[in-house]
């Protein structure tokens, strides 16, 4: 009676698999044979009531059942998986003779690109590369700096302020120096630039933006001199507008650096004739630097009898705009025509 049982199993699992079988269907055969409840599994609890001379035979043919129906789950299985692969191969082959598409690459924005090369430059003098946050403490934006409240030098920077007149947007990156004077304690030189983001009061148009792009550098040690400064800037001037540039400095006036003065190179368009460009004076300003005013050194705590240093300050659009020949900020903000972007893609750097 219970070899009866194996061989209706026998004969069950031999229609069946004579029929065909897809993937869900073998899962469901497994479930239903070699479950823990399956057809093939409850055999082995019969075993007790099998007498005992035919224990041994039962056993063997229980576990025969076991490998026929194992043999042919795997059988199927891997047959099943072979089709589908096939399958795939098939829809999804390809032809090596069709034409390619395109594909649309990113390209670095023109601000980042002069940020980049300058930080290159600079880090190959030894500069380190520091951020700051662009919403500030008046304290680092203006008051340390040598910009107290009133000075008529703030005119000059129509500031964001923020709930009072504690905190602004940053109208210029100079904070940043503060915060990494006040960071070396009077002790340790420094050789940083901090490019980022600024903001100002100011009507947008060809020339001004609301949100624009500094970079800013300090140096800070022993016995620096303006001639240090001149030399800096001739590399960067040179690395930006080619080897024939001449660099100049002329007397100006900043409250962070005594004595002060603002970076021109020579006219890259007429090289120093007169244009439109340099205004038909033949050079071309592109910052603002000058040697650590003695006050801001004291007031972020470095002696300025033992310390001294220079600073200087980039806008980056309009080392762009000279660079790259544009004529309205707005374009840097303005991505509405990817074509920009690409125009650059072509250039050098
Ligand atoms: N912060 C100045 C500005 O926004 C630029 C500048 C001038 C920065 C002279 C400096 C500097 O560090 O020494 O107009």
């Amino acid at each position: 009676m219970h070899n009866e049982k194996i061989k209706e199993i026998e004969s069950e699992l031999k229609s069946i698999f004579e029929g065909s079988i897809d993937q869900k269907r073998l899962e469901e055969l497994k479930v239903e044979y070699m479950g823990k409840n399956g057809k093939i599994t409850v055999l082995n609890s019969l075993i007790k009531d099998v007498p005992n001379e035919e224990k041994k035979e039962f056993g063997m043919k229980v576990n025969e059942l076991k490998n026929t129906f194992n043999t042919k789950y795997e059988e199927i299985k891997e047959r099943l998986e072979e089709e589908l692969i096939n399958e795939k191969l098939e829809s999804e082959a390809i032809d090596v003779t069709l034409p390619g598409t395109n594909i649309l690459s990113g390209s670095a924005h023109p601000i980042e690109r002069i940020i980049e090369s300058l930080e290159n430059l600079l880090m190959s003098m030894g500069y380190d590369v520091v951020e700051g946050p662009e919403v500030e403490k008046d304290l680092y934006n203006f008051e340390l700096l040598n910009l107290p409240k009133g000075h008529p030098a703030r005119d000059a920077q129509d500031t964001f302020y923020i709930k009072g007149d504690e905190y602004l947007l940053r109208s210029q990156t100079s904070p940043v120096q503060v915060r990494e004077m006040l960071k070396g304690e009077g002790k340790e030189p420094i050789r940083i630039i901090c490019p980022g983001k600024t903001y100002r009061r100011d009507e947008d148009d060809a020339t001004h933006s609301h949100e624009f792009t500094q970079m800013e550098g300090l140096l800070v040690d022993k016995n620096i001199t303006l001639g240090d400064l001149k030399g800096t800037f001739e590399e960067i001037a040179k690395m930006l507008f080619g080897k024939g540039r001449s660099t100049r400095f002329r007397p100006s006036y900043y409250p962070f650096t005594e004595p002060s003065v603002e970076m021109d190179i020579s006219c890259f368009n007429c090289n120093g004739k007169g244009c439109n460009i340099c205004k038909g004076t033949g050079w071309i300003t592109v910052g603002g630097a000058g040697m650590v005013n003695p006050i801001v050194l004291r007031n972020c705590g470095y002696d300025p009898d033992k310390w001294n240093g220079f600073a200087f300050g980039f806008g980056i659009e309009r080392l762009a705009m000279l660079k790259y020949g544009v004529e309205d900020i707005r374009v840097f903000y303005m991505n509405h025509d990817v074509r920009m972007l690409k125009e650059f893609d072509r250039r050098e750097y």
